[in-house]
């Protein structure tokens, strides 16, 4: 029998989703062991179902009544922001659906409450897209060195300001013509205040420290600190000395062990760092961990098709999961470290 999937949100993310489920259903269903079929999507408005070729039955404004549906078995949430979206994953969870969410505004705020849910109710949640897009990241952090103790993560994960910052190092770019160029090549949130102030960046960071650190961080625990002060001759010093200015997000456990602190802020790379030679709007997140030393992930944070990609793994391994009636849940361990903004360096 098929698995029904429930999509909240037909934007650009959502509507790729939908593309690569019908378009690769035979390889889905061969890797899931059963297919994946779209059930329903939730829009904020029904013309949104015109010339996407689907079925317009497909197509609903009663997000509610779409995820609490019997027949659904899981649930893809792609709106974004913390309201609807999180009264719908709540009560997907708790009507026993998987879900799979691209939601970083949301997992910064309340992903303790999510989670929690999702141990109670035995389902998955999984959200590797809201970190990065496409890079493999939040499930290597989360599965992969669960049995290692990391140190430090360091992360380009905010595509737009990477390209504004790299534009103002390559050619000398001003700061608004960047950002404009950013915009009309689809990297930038809507309004770009998110990005360009770390808004963006602090989300991310919280979903890496509490990943990386096993232990509950909020976006209003980083410090936070955007690019818009950085000018032309912050740029050119930095250059006189050998260094690249990033925005990075900075994870890092304290000398003693007993705390981490989570920031965001520009900083002057030294220009051998890997870090420093991630260009354009790539995104990349240098771990390190104690057993397995310094690791790179590197790719494309943006964008639909990349997000998409994310989501689909997502997709395939909640399925999976569900077909062998099992939940991987986290969040119900804690590390007991504390967590401040600026941390020890
Ligand atoms: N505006 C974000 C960025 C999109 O520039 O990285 C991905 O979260």
């Amino acid at each position: 029998m098929a698995l029904k999937v429930a999509l909240l949100g037909c934007g650009v993310v959502g509507s790729e989703v939908v593309r690569l489920v019908n378009e690769q259903s035979p390889e889905l269903a061969a890797r899931v062991g059963t297919s994946l079929e779209i059930g329903g999507i939730a829009v904020r408005r029904l013309g949104r179902a015109r010339g996407t070729g689907l079925d317009p039955e497909l197509f609903t404004t009663d997000a509610m009544g779409l995820v609490t549906r019997d027949d659904i078995d899981l649930v893809v949430e792609v709106i974004g922001g913390i309201e609807p979206a999180r009264s719908l994953i709540l009560a997907a969870i708790k009507a026993g659906k998987s879900v799979v969410t691209a939601n970083k505004a949301l997992l910064a705020e309340d992903g303790e409450v999510i989670h929690a849910a999702a141990r109670d109710a035995g389902v998955d949640v999984y959200y590797e897209a809201s970190v990065a897009g496409a890079i493999p990241l939040l499930r290597p952090l989360r599965d992969s060195l669960a049995g290692d103790r990391v140190h430090r993560v360091l992360g380009i994960v905010n595509g737009t300001t990477n390209y504004v910052l790299d534009r103002m190092d390559g050619i000398g770019a001003g700061f608004a013509e960047s950002l404009e160029e950013a915009q009309s090549l689809g990297y930038a949130e809507a309004d770009p205040t998110a990005d360009v102030e770390g808004f963006d960046a602090a989300a991310k960071a919280a979903i890496l420290a509490r990943l990386a650190f096993h232990t509950s961080v909020t976006a209003a625990d980083v410090h936070r600190e955007g690019i818009t002060e950085v000018s032309a001759g912050d740029i050119a010093s930095a250059k006189a000395m050998g260094c690249v200015v990033k925005l990075l997000a900075i994870c890092q456990r304290s000398a003693d062990g007993a705390s981490v602190g989570v920031r965001v802020h520009p900083v002057m790379l030294p220009r051998e760092h890997p870090l420093a030679n991630v260009n354009e709007a790539y995104n990349a997140v240098f771990v390190e961990a104690e057993s397995a030393g310094r690791l790179m992930f590197y790719g494309a944070g943006a964008g639909g098709a990349p997000t998409a990609s994310a989501v689909l793994g997502d997709l395939v391994a909640v399925a999976r999961n569900r077909l062998a009636n099992t939940a991987i849940t986290e969040g119900g361990e804690d590390s007991g470290l504390s967590v401040h903004p600026m941390g020890e360096t």
